[in-house]
């Protein structure tokens, strides 16, 4: 990112990672997580004004630790080790560290030893949150103890000299309550740093550099989903280089209710982008007829979904590049193992890698809350920028066996009555996800004198973090009575409401 001051965050594995780079961003400088592993070369290519060191789940003294290069120390950049990168840190510069006899697991009161920048502000005795089996039992020379915990471990060390600092806790969770102001100390008074890391910065920067890219006769193509993350890199690229920019957007016939509608009124109305809308659903259904198997439906919806997108992409002609939305986080996980088999499944209505475009991700060195705050900047509609996650292969994954158009048509229909309802009681922003599942059960019922036989809806609502853990919402009585009633009342398919009250795991959020 250009000429802007920067932080880099050398992840020795830590559980903790990407969120001490989003506390870092909080403060407005700009951070990238880097692997232990990254060279000295490297690094400096970087240019970073500080070093973070993060946490991990290893020990020093083992001999298979993660271990950075000793020359990070002789840059002359201020290091903050967190955890591990303290323990590591003091090891690395003599210091002694062993297997700790208190260990100290959870919230622990901490006591400020002495004057420091680093503690400047903080008061004596605080609570922090700490996670470790071994200790520090000797600083290395030119180190002082600037903070201790109750069983007298040492919680922070400072060689303000060599600006190298160390931290026994966790500033970066909500569990330490001055970390913040230790995180602030760090970057503003000791690294010198101003913050200049804006939404309005990262704007302009993207904008100048996507135009550099570009270069002035080059055409680009981006798939709109109706989320957040392809309308905002759509809106920045086209800030940049206009009606260079087409997009396209699959309507695969599985959307919910209106929101064909809603991207046409957001993006050619509003925004006057030139916008491509085809009208696929026929072919998608056709390939779903009498297929039951979760994985074969996504499969024939992403397959199908290239194919699509490469014929309307063609018709265009003349294309040098895609873009795509996708996030810093995506990029960080990608790089282990456990990461790439979620994002595969995830990228099931996503696009293929051998397009032959160059790709233009305007948002990858962003977090999600960070892609609001430029979609509220840039003024995307609210409905876009606080919607819930939506999946690739739509209502397929959410009609359990055959798709059918009339399924599609009544979950639609639910759907709609339940988001609304959830709005209406000024939930909607506090779950991360809530939509309605058709089981593809009929059951027994009697509406006014007559027996039915009718489709059973499921609510499925969640709060979460990332989409890798989960919880049932615990919906109010009064709001689960009210869509119960107007399901079964509007909807004359529909003649049962089942709520769902499943974790993940073991469970998913979808239902298939
Ligand atoms: P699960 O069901 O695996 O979902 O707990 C986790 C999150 O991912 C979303 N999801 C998908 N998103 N394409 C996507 O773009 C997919 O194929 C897909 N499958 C699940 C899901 O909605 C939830 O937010």
């Amino acid at each position: 990112m250009g000429t802007l001051e920067k932080v880099v965050v050398v992840d020795f594995g830590g559980q903790y990672t990407q969120l001490i780079a989003r506390r870092i961003r909080e403060l407005n400088v700009f951070c990238e997580i880097m692997p232990y592993t990254v060279s000295l070369e490297k690094l400096v290519e970087a240019g970073p004004s500080a070093l973070i060191f993060s946490g991990s789940s290893a020990s020093v003294y083992d001999p298979s630790a993660p271990r950075c290069d000793k020359g990070f120390y002789e840059l002359g950049i201020p290091i903050l080790g967190i955890c591990y990168g303290m323990q590591l840190m003091a090891e690395n510069l003599g210091g002694e560290v062993m297997r700790a006899r208190n260990r100290e697991y959870g919230q622990t009161f901490v006591t400020v030893q002495g004057k420091s920048m680093l503690l400047e502000g903080v008061e004596e005795r605080f609570a922090a949150w700490m996670s470790h089996g071994d200790q520090i039992v000797t600083v290395p020379s030119g180190f002082k103890i600037i903070a201790t915990s109750e069983n007298s471990s040492i919680s922070a060390m400072a060689d303000e000299k060599r600006k190298l600092f160390g931290l026994q806790f966790h500033p970066e969770v909500v569990h330490t309550p001055p970390g913040q102001q230790i995180l602030r100390n760090f970057l503003y008074h000791i690294c010198g740093l101003s913050g200049d890391w804006t939404i309005e910065n990262f704007i302009e920067g993207c904008i100048a550099e996507i135009r550099e890219k570009v270069g002035k006769g080059g055409r680009a193509v981006c798939g709109l989903s109706g989320g957040i993350d392809s309308a905002v890199a759509a809106v920045l690229v086209h800030r940049a280089i206009g009606q260079r920019l087409t997009c396209i957007f699959v309507d695969h016939g599985l959307l919910r209710k209106g929101e064909k509608e809603q991207v046409v009124r957001t993006f050619r109305n509003k925004f006057q982008i030139d916008l491509v809308v085809v009208d696929a659903g026929e072919e998608f259904l056709a390939r779903l007829r009498g297929v039951i198997d979760p994985e074969e439906k996504r499969k024939i919806i992403g397959n199908h979904f290239i194919r699509v997108f490469e014929r309307e992409a063609d018709k265009i002609g003349g294309i040098e590049y895609l873009v795509q939305g996708t996030l810093y986080p995506d990029i960080i996980e990608s790089r282990t193992a456990a990461g790439s088999v979620i994002k595969s499944h995830h990228n099931v209505g996503g696009l293929p890698d051998d397009m032959k475009l160059s790709l233009i991700e305007p948002l990858k060195y962003l977090f999600k809350d960070e892609v609001r705050g430029v979609a509220q900047e840039l003024g995307l509609p609210e409905e876009i920028v606080w919607r819930h996650p939506f999946p690739g292969p739509g209502l397929a994954v959410r009609i359990l066996g055959e798709v059918t158009p009339e399924k599609v048509k009544i979950l639609q229909e639910a759907d709609e009555i339940i988001i609304e309802e959830i709005k209406k009681a000024g939930l909607y922003r506090e779950i991360w996800q809530a939509f309605a599942v058709l089981p593809n059960i009929l059951s027994v019922g009697v509406k006014g004198d007559c027996r039915t036989y009718a489709h059973t809806i499921v609510l499925r609502a969640v709060t979460s973090q990332d989409a890798m853990t989960a919880d049932w919402y615990r919906m109010p009585y009064n709001v689960l009575e009210r869509i119960s009633n107007r399901l079964v009342n509007e909807i004359p398919q529909v003649n049962r409401f089942v709520y769902d009250m499943t974790t993940k795991p073991p469970a998913t959020i979808e239902w298939e």
